[in-house]
């Protein structure tokens, strides 16, 4: 049968299949060479990269204030190395081959050993060709939890991602380095889904409250969401705990890497239709995952839920004192750079493609031997990024955590990667109190390998 993107997308509808038992936690992390189903049945299995055999890899949990312990074996033929997206850590653990440590080569292992000092939600990636590595599948959830946890019935990780698959053979379109997407939106799949299943399910029952998770691990995709027959509120962002929880609103937009902790209670009845809905390309809206809803639970209404504890020593101070660096994000199709620095020199824009480098940030294309900035441990920085670019982009600061502040001066919730829309100028503000080499980034990932990659050093 061929298929066309249209009726390969239709294929989304549900489809229920068992749910896959996710490999247990060990201290292990082998990234391996697997299979997973990640088409509807009836079409190709797909060979993936994964962490212990699953797509994704393990939901690792651990208590906030313990230290986690994960020897990453490296069975595959190329070498690799794991971030731990949005965790405040030792910079020798932060996983980034060539700037923090050497990829670990075939056949090898290294030791990740932190404290986690936050709750919240964070994942963990691989940060080697993270632009093939990821969209093969090297991507896993990482939960630290609070003392107390909230309220909820239960507390479920939903990991959203999307997969751009031959539905012939079931292989990954082998493109992940083509110019094409890099130069634009980034590479986009024909196939979305939750927690590696196309056709993912959570059962449930009316009236029961639950904590989601939200992670967008796609390489390029920028989600809009609504909710279906779930209320609630959002309660976290990219891990860190809002003030109060705030009432969700029609639309939630979820870049690459961020994250949304919301509690919903389940109000639809049994058999109504429940569940997340994304927006298509046609701009309509096709289930992402369903709750299927079967009986009610006892428990009546509760009302709003209590904020989530704050993280501790996080507060942006000193921002109004603070160093202001311009950071222009440019470059792209249709706005081509006239000239950038690459490896130490300056290159013209036919130079720059001739490298598969096609963006730039404050002039610079890809991390160069000196950082965007050097500060002092403790002192307060702001990043204006003025989006010169015709598309958006989500900024990713390693290791530290900052707040947009606004044109009031006011600040926004803590975050690690922030949105910037097309024009659009977007400042950040964060007290750099670690040290160490850490990088800024578009995690649109064929960005971030064409040019969207910088780094500060914090001595
Ligand atoms: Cu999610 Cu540089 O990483
Ligand atoms: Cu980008």
């Amino acid at each position: 049968m061929k298929m066309t993107r249209r009726t390969f997308c239709a294929g989304l509808a549900a489809v229920p299949v068992a749910r896959l038992a996710h490999a247990q936690d060990t201290s292990l992390l082998r990234a391996q060479a697997a299979t997973a189903q990640l088409a509807p049945d009836g079409y190709p299995a797909t060979p993936v990269w994964s962490y212990n055999g699953t797509i994704p890899g393990p939901v690792i949990r651990a208590a906030q204030g313990s230290r986690l312990e994960r020897r990453l074996m490296n069975t595959l033929e190329v070498p690799t190395s794991v971030h731990w997206h949005g965790i405040r850590i030792d910079n020798a653990m932060d996983g980034v081959a060539g700037l923090t440590q050497d990829a670990v080569p075939p056949g090898e292992s290294f030791d990740y050993t932190f404290d986690l000092p936050d709750a919240g939600t964070y994942w963990y990636h691989a940060h080697t060709s993270s632009m093939e590595q990821v969209a093969r599948g090297l991507s896993g959830a990482l939960i630290i939890e609070e003392a107390t946890p909230p309220d909820v019935d239960r507390d479920e990780v939903l990991m959203i991602d999307d997969w751009l698959l031959d539905p012939d053979t079931g292989l990954f379109v082998d493109d992940f380095a083509a110019p094409m997407t890099r130069s634009h939106g980034g590479r986009i799949g024909n196939l979305v889904g939750v927690n590696g299943r196309h056709d993912y399910r959570l059962p449930a029952r009316q009236n029961e409250r639950l904590r989601l998770r939200l992670i967008n691990a796609a390489n390029a995709r920028i989600f809009g969401l609504k909710l279906e027959g779930l209320t609630g509120w959002t309660v976290a962002l990219d891990g860190m705990p809002l003030g109060a929880p705030e009432p969700l609103v029609d639309t939630l937009v979820i870049a690459p890497a961020q994250r949304m902790d919301l509690i919903v209670d389940v109000t639809a009845e049994d058999g109504e239709a429940a569940g997340l809905f994304f927006a298509a390309a046609d701009d309509s809206w096709r289930v992402l995952a369903e709750v299927s809803v079967e009986g009610r639970a006892a428990s009546g209404p509760r009302g709003a839920p209590r904020a989530l504890p704050r993280n501790p020593r996080m507060e942006v101070v000193g921002v109004d004192a603070a160093l202001v660096l311009e950071m222009p994000l440019q470059g792209g199709a249709m706005r081509g750079l006239e000239s950038a620095t690459f490896n130490g020199q300056r290159l013209s824009w036919q130079e720059l493609v001739q490298q598969g480098q096609f963006w730039a940030l404050a002039g610079q294309a890809g991390p160069g031997e000196t950082p965007l900035v050097s500060l002092s441990r403790g002192e307060t920085a702001r990043i204006r990024m003025t989006n010169d670019t015709i598309f958006p982009h989500a900024m990713h600061l390693h290791g530290l955590h900052f707040s947009v502040r606004k044109e009031d001066g006011s600040l926004g919730p803590l975050r690690d990667t922030v949105l910037v829309m097309a024009g659009e100028t977007t400042e950040i503000a964060f007290v750099a109190d670690n040290p160490g080499k850490w990088l800024l980034h578009c995690h649109m990932l064929g960005h971030a390998a064409s040019g969207m990659t910088n780094w500060i050093r914090v001595i």
